[in-house]
């Protein structure tokens, strides 16, 4: 297989794309879509603040790589959330990211769950009673609202996270195999900023997560291997076997499945009557971020029940 630009070895050939190239035209490639994505979508601007969500894992190293290559001004944001799983996972997706973040000299916030709020994820999730024994549905709501407070508290107009195709594509399947029209509606490359919260925008929402695997190994980062130990037996992880099972014998089933539904959404062919029930938002009396129930925010819910001062 040979590359399409030099004609050199190619070193990755994407069949969705009939399209193979070397190492070196791979690592321009990925940055210009990247940049096609992100007007193409209108996620930011060059002027603009944009907090990158960093796990440690391959998706969001890479996407913070590719907005610095790209010139934009693109903090990052670790949460630690002591996760331990017999793998030391925080702890070495910790170091994982403040290695990458000092050998390219960038700003790097990171914020330890239990120091703010008294225990780490497993424990909140355990005396919350929340989420039937996996700590998988607490860490989520604690991520998202953990990433809005840092993003209004410092001022970033745009939060990125490193979501890609195969991500999306199995939020997609589960949401249509559910149809539910609320996400389905809310579900895209950009999340419009409202009421103190930021713009939310995943760049990478076109790349496969294979792309991703060897634009980190082209680049030499090092990223965590290992997903979350508590990500085992999920049902994301399924649905993303069954789309990998269709790719295979359809390459760019995922992709086609994806974009043939922003497609429909952005035309308003989704069959979707209601609207996103944002009318009744009002702030948390707490720590004042947009919800829907009449009292706390089920996050501030959450902490109280867990009976940890905040
Ligand atoms: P996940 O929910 O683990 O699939 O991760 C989706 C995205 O959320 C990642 O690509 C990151 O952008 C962000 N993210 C996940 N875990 C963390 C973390 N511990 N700290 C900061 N960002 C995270
Ligand atoms: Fe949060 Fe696994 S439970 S990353
Ligand atoms: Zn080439
Ligand atoms: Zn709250």
């Amino acid at each position: 297989m040979k590359c399409r630009k030099c004609g050199g070895k190619a070193s990755i050939n994407m069949r969705q794309h009939r399209l193979a190239l070397c190492k070196e035209h791979y690592i321009e490639w990925v940055p210009e879509q990247t940049e096609r994505f992100i007007k193409k979508y209108g996620m930011f601007t060059q002027s603009e603040k944009i907090l990158v969500a960093v796990s440690g894992g391959k998706d969001s190293l890479a996407l913070w790589d590719i907005l610095n290559r790209l010139g934009y001004h693109a903090d990052g944001l670790y949460l630690g959330l002591g996760i331990d799983g017999g793998i030391n996972y925080s702890h070495e997706s910790q170091r994982l990211t403040e290695k990458f973040a000092n050998k390219n000299n960038l700003i790097l916030h990171v914020v330890d769950i239990e120091k703010e709020y008294g225990q780490p994820i497993p424990v909140l999730s355990e005396i919350s009673h929340r989420g039937h024994g996996k700590p998988c549905a607490v860490c989520g709501l604690t991520k998202r609202h953990e990433m809005n407070r840092i993003a209004r508290d410092l001022g970033y107009a745009v939060l990125a996270t490193g979501h890609n195709l195969d991500d999306e594509a199995a939020v997609l399947f589960g949401n249509t195999l559910n149809w539910a029209s609320e996400y389905l509606l809310r579900q895209g490359p950009v999340l419009p900023e409202s009421e103190g919260l930021a713009r939310k925008v995943k760049p990478l929402c076109r790349f496969y997560e294979r792309e991703m695997t060897a634009y980190c190994l082209s680049r030499g980062i090092e990223y965590i291997y290992e997903e979350c130990p508590f990500a085992e037996g999920s049902q994301s992880i399924y649905y993303k076997e069954l789309l990998n099972q269709l790719e295979t014998t359809r390459p760019g089933a995922k992709l086609t499945f994806y974009l043939r539904f922003l497609e429909a959404r952005k035309s308003g062919n989704l069959f979707i009557e209601h609207e996103v029930g944002r009318a009744h938002l009002h702030p948390c009396p707490k720590c004042g971020q947009p919800t829907s129930t009449s009292d706390l925010c089920s996050f501030c819910r959450m902490i109280e029940k867990a009976n940890v001062p905040v």
